[in-house]
């Protein structure tokens, strides 16, 4: 016999999507219990993506999440973007007044932990064995592991918040949905270094040899990607090779130098463009990556993780509240719009930064007008600053 827990709503994944939905859900007076395969540390310490938009640091503000991104979080007014040995600014702030708030994920995750547990509520980590049924009727089951013990959630509705490799999006009828993807031929290989970032803003870097990206966590703590391949063999790369192939591709005219310190993490990324629509099935709603994916390059992962979450709790409020299911009826398209908005400059992005292999040579000088007009052109800039700070949450 298995124990089974009853609550409103069933989230599995603690992700920024499913802990920003419980967070949400519990301002509203809802009820959610949170399921999570790994554990409390792993989560909290694994090295993701680290740039909020505007709207998104606005809203962890707003729902009492702001005391420490407010103290540690590197507000940035614009970015660098890099080629032919020259840096040229997009000011964010002259062009859409908007900004951006460096701070890393698992920062966001440590805080969305604390404030779940602070309040009370549980997170049920290191569970095993997952699966999802009777998403098609009123009532929808969790089913997984804990301690070895057979446990169920009872809910009104899943969360199926587990990312692009969880359990919830293939539990849907082969058919119902329908899948849109693009696998680019290229990955990053990304360090975290204990080195001050050698500029105060973000750098793309489109290079010869490849794209660069200069990010950071803290003042101390600079975080650096190189295209690589796919496939790419980390042990082919010793710390000195990184360092070297970073300083080619970062270099310019003026002479810049990034400041160099030990490695304490490196990783290679895969890369690539996916939608599910729609993002709902029956009494299962999916969120963040397991619903879409972008390539890393407009750094909209978790903007738009917590971009559906929000639509979504605004959904559940209203069902609570009036009864009415119009609002999860239109989660999906909801969300999509942002989505594809987001698809389209990530992907364009993308396509601007990195080289391509068989490039006779014209992708790159092609790449090198885009980024001309981008830097000289006020309207060119402001459509980059306008989708990089985001829109603004609904
Ligand atoms: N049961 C429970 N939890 C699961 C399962 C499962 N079967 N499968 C996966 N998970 C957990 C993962 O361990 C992870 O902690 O679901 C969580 C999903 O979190 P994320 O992958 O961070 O996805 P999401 O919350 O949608 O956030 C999107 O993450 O990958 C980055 O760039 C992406 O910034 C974006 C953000
Ligand atoms: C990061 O800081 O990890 C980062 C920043 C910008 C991106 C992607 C990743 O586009």
């Amino acid at each position: 016999m298995s124990l089974t827990l009853r609550t409103q709503i069933g989230i599995v994944g603690a992700g920024p999507a499913g802990l920003m939905l419980a967070h949400l859900l519990r301002l509203e007076g809802i009820a959610s219990a949170v399921i999570e395969t790994r554990s409390r540390g792993h989560v909290e310490t694994r090295v993701r993506a680290g740039v909020l938009e505007q709207a998104t640091a606005d809203l962890l503000v707003e729902t009492g999440l702001g005391d420490r991104m407010r103290r540690e979080a590197l507000v940035h007014g614009g970015i660098e973007l890099r080629f032919n040995g020259a840096g040229h600014r997009i000011d964010f702030q002259d062009l859409t007044g908007r900004s951006i708030v460096v701070y890393g994920q698992q920062e966001v995750v440590k805080d969305l932990i604390h404030a779940r547990l602070e309040s009370g509520c549980e997170i049920h980590f290191n569970v095993a064995a997952v699966s999802i049924h009777g998403f098609d009727s009123a009532q929808p089951r969790i089913r997984f592991h804990a301690g070895g013990q057979p446990r169920e959630i009872a809910c009104d509705f899943i969360a199926g918040c587990d990312g692009f490799h969880g359990i919830c999006r293939p539990s849907i009828p082969a058919g119902a949905l329908a899948f849109y993807e693009r696998v680019y031929p290229f990955a990053w290989l990304g360090i975290l270094a204990e080195a001050p970032p050698a500029s105060g803003e973000l750098i793309y870097a489109n290079h010869e040899r490849g794209f660069a990206l200069m990010s950071m966590r803290t003042p101390a703590i600079t975080r650096l990607y190189l295209q690589c391949r796919p496939d790419e063999d980390l042990d082919a790369w010793p710390d000195r090779r990184i360092w070297d192939e970073l300083g080619t591709r970062f270099e310019t005219a003026a002479g810049f130098r990034l400041a160099e310190g030990p490695i304490v993490q490196k990783g290679v990324t895969g890369m690539r463009s996916f939608v599910a629509e729609p993002m709902q099935s029956g009494r299962l709603f999916l969120a963040g990556d397991a619903a879409h994916i972008v390539p890393p390059t407009g750094a909209k992962g978790m903007n738009l993780a917590i971009a559906d979450v929000h639509v979504l709790a605004r959904a559940f409020r209203s069902f609570y509240r009036t009864g009415s299911e119009d609002r999860l009826r239109g989660y999906s398209a909801a969300c999509l719009r942002r989505v594809w908005r987001a698809q389209h400059f990530s992907w364009w992005m993308t396509s601007m930064l990195h080289r391509v292999g068989g490039d006779s040579g014209f992708e790159y000088r092609r790449q090198l007008a885009e980024l001309e007009q981008v830097t000289t052109s006020r309207a060119a800039a402001t459509s980059l600053a306008e989708n990089y700070t985001g829109l603004p949450f609904e």
